[in-house]
């Protein structure tokens, strides 16, 4: 890979998940940080297609790790995130990308759909980020992220 011009170093180095990053916008990110220098944790519900993404990745050179992740259960997000702190030693970057739409209109979706919607909110990835100011965590600040 080539080396990025300064004003993209910001990723060099750095340690990054992107959920749902096995197909579509979450894949196409995770092959521009990767191409930047960033080690890359796709995670998604299609733990296949994360794999071949990261196969991918990894013949080009790049560091990348698939990782099953569901991010409507709150104790797997908190888990891959604890899990990539301790085997990275940091966790720069993480990218709530992977979320479901669903076709039609809204007037015609039942509460039931609504509600799958919204369970694959940001919030829903968001949650097992520890909460710092600071973009790099420690091992210790991910151990305070709330339940
Ligand atoms: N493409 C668009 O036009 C568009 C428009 C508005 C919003 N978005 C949002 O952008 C994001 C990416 O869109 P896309 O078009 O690349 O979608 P996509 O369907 O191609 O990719 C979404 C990825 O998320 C994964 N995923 C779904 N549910 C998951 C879960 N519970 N846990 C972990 N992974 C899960 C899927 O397996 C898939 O790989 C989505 O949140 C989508 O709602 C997309």
């Amino acid at each position: 890979m080539t080396r990025p011009p300064v004003a993209l170093r910001a990723f060099e180095g750095a340690v990054a998940v992107i959920t749902g990053g096995a197909s579509g916008i979450g894949k196409a990110l995770a092959e521009a940080l990767a191409e930047r220098g960033c080690e890359v944790i796709v995670a998604d519900l299609q733990t296949g297609l994360a794999e071949e993404a990261v196969g991918a990745l990894r013949a080009r050179g790049a560091r990348a790790t698939a990782a099953h992740l569901d991010v409507t259960d709150f104790s797997e997000v908190s888990r891959l995130v604890q899990e990539t702190v301790g085997r990275c030693g940091r966790l720069d970057y993480m990218f709530n990308n992977a979320g479901i739409g669903i076709l039609g209109e809204v007037r015609d979706h039942t509460i039931a759909d609504w509600y799958r919607i919204i369970d694959h909110g940001p919030d829903r990835g968001a949650a097992g980020w520890p909460r710092r100011r600071k973009t790099t965590c420690s091992p210790a600040a991910a151990s305070r992220s709330r339940p």
